[in-house]
């Protein structure tokens, strides 16, 4: 029996599960999962591919062809479709968007499970997204909701935004966000909502310090593991 350790930690966008994630996956040497960034891809192979993100059929049959992977760079982890590097393409607004419009078909979600449990290894595995800790890792060690209010949240994204030399309004940020929220939490299937044994981290007054601090907490209460 495996003894690798599942980190789940879930949450709304932008509520700093991917830098929290990072960090840890760092520190303890485990593997991360970006679940995130395989919908992502997914919208974008749909699009470039053509092809309706309102077609379930076609969604679905692309899901299960995706030629995914992800590369460990210099600068960090790369996304690979067919080869090709789509990092940077993946990670605008519109991208995100079309991943929560994809991610809310239950035969996309079906298609893509096996393919996110495959990256569970000794010695363990942290893994970021909406679903790790409810649906994907139901047994995980740990299980961690990342929470902030959607203002905190878009004033975040404006300022990563900004400090990449992008131009944008708060207003139609906090939109996109509100807009996302409202889909990934009220799909049918693996809906984004806290597994009932999780710890609800709310980020909205803390930094990335304090945040890192309880849930490393956390972790050391829950497995052993020491920081
Ligand atoms: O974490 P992210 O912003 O990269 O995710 C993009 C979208 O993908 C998110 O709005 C909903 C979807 N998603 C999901 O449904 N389930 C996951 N486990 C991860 C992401």
């Amino acid at each position: 029996m495996s003894e690798a350790i599942v980190i789940a930690v879930d949450g709304p966008a932008g509520a700093g599960k991917g830098e929290l994630t990072r960090r840890l996956a760092e520190v303890l040497d485990f593997d991360l999962l970006d679940s995130g960034a395989i919908y992502r891809v997914l919208g974008y192979a749909v699009r470039k591919a053509g092809l309706a993100l309102f077609d379930e059929d076609s969604v679905v049959q692309e899901a299960k062809l995706l030629n995914l992977s992800f590369e460990c760079m210099d600068d960090g982890v790369h996304v690979l479709l067919n080869g090709e590097d789509v990092s940077k393409d993946i990670r605008t607004e519109e991208a995100g968007n079309n991943a929560s419009k994809v991610a809310a078909y239950p035969s996309v979600r079906q298609a893509l499970l096996q393919r996110q449990r495959e990256f569970l290894k000794e010695p363990g595995l942290v893994a970021d997204g909406r679903d790790m800790g409810t649906v994907v890792f139901p047994k995980a060690q740990v299980k961690i909701f990342l929470d902030a209010s959607a203002e905190v949240r878009a004033n975040r994204r404006v300022l990563q935004l900004q400090s990449k030399g992008k131009s944008c309004d708060f207003d139609s940020v906090l939109q996109e966000i509100k807009e996302r929220d409202v889909r990934d939490r009220n799909r049918p299937v693996a809906p984004l909502k806290p597994a009932d044994d999780a710890l609800i981290i709310d980020s909205s007054d803390m930094n990335i310090e304090e945040v890192f601090k309880m849930a490393t907490d956390y972790i050391t209460q829950k497995t052993g593991l020491k920081f």
